[in-house]
């Protein structure tokens, strides 16, 4: 499960282009221990995290993965301090700012899931506006999780199920897992709602409240490389070794 990144040891990793994963989602992280190796102050660390998702995102839509989900701010991560969370907040602002045509030219649908109006205002339009300007787009859809927790989603869909069996729209025997995923907020992700590969970088092995119905069968890569030193060779190293997986979904192999 540990993949021990020697910094590309292969020159260039060849996949297998009918089994790339359809939707990945990745744990950023160890942008504050890259800055702290470098002396450098732990924003420093976020800002060349926000390089590297450039960087992620246009490897990703190369290599035909339909829709890529990056965590990148937890409902948890109000609890940092203050100067970080502001500039946090930044981010997306300058991401979107100088990114959006390059997302166009590349055909990357912007999607964002979390309590957005929670967002102080900047970033709330610098989001909203991303979305309308690549809404025509067809090709992978860049999903970010912004004040996404995963306990929220789950407490958030069970309340409306709850509200449409109150109102009588549908009957206790309705809920299942179809009809749950819809309601969680990658329900709108339709057939890719699950991802297949989660990736979290830093050599920390934790889900830390992301997306807990939804990895029920995904493929878990954990890397000790550092979100800013994350390139689009460690992305394929990472699809390497999600290949070498036999997904079973619980069941068994033809052969077995
Ligand atoms: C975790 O590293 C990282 C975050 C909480 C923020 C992730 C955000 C980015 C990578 C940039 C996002 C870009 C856009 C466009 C929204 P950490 O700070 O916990 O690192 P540490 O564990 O080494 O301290």
């Amino acid at each position: 499960m540990f993949n021990n990144n020697k910094k590309h040891p292969e020159a260039t990793i060849s996949l297998d282009p009918n089994r790339i994963p359809e939707h990945i989602a990745i744990i950023m992280d160890g942008n504050g221990r890259w800055a702290k190796k470098r002396h450098l102050p732990r924003i420093a660390g976020h800002r060349q995290g926000m390089e590297t998702v450039k960087t992620v995102t246009k490897a990703a839509s190369k290599l035909g993965v339909k829709v890529l989900t990056l965590y990148a701010f937890s409902t948890e991560n109000w609890k940092r301090p203050k100067d970080e969370v502001n500039f946090l907040m930044g981010l997306p602002v300058k991401f979107f700012n100088n990114f959006v045509p390059e997302l166009i030219e590349n055909n990357v649908k912007v999607s964002v899931m979390g309590i957005v109006d929670e967002l102080p205002q900047p970033t709330q339009k610098a989001v909203y506006d991303a979305i309308a300007q690549t809404s025509d787009c067809t090709g992978m859809i860049l999903n970010f999780a912004l004040n996404y927790g995963s306990r929220l989603d789950i407490r958030m869909a069970v309340r409306q199920i709850a509200n449409e069996v109150k109102e009588n729209a549908i009957s206790v025997s309705d809920i299942n897992d179809d009809l749950i995923s819809r309601h969680l907020m990658t329900g709108f992700l339709n057939q890719y709602a699950d991802p297949d590969l989660l990736i979290r970088t830093s050599g920390e092995e934790r889900i830390s409240n992301f997306l807990l119905w939804q990895i029920a069968y995904s493929e878990l890569v954990f890397t000790k490389t550092l979100w800013p030193d994350f390139d689009g060779e460690t992305l394929k190293e990472m699809i390497r070794d999600y290949q070498k997986r036999d997904r079973r979904f619980g069941g068994l192999n033809q052969e077995e």
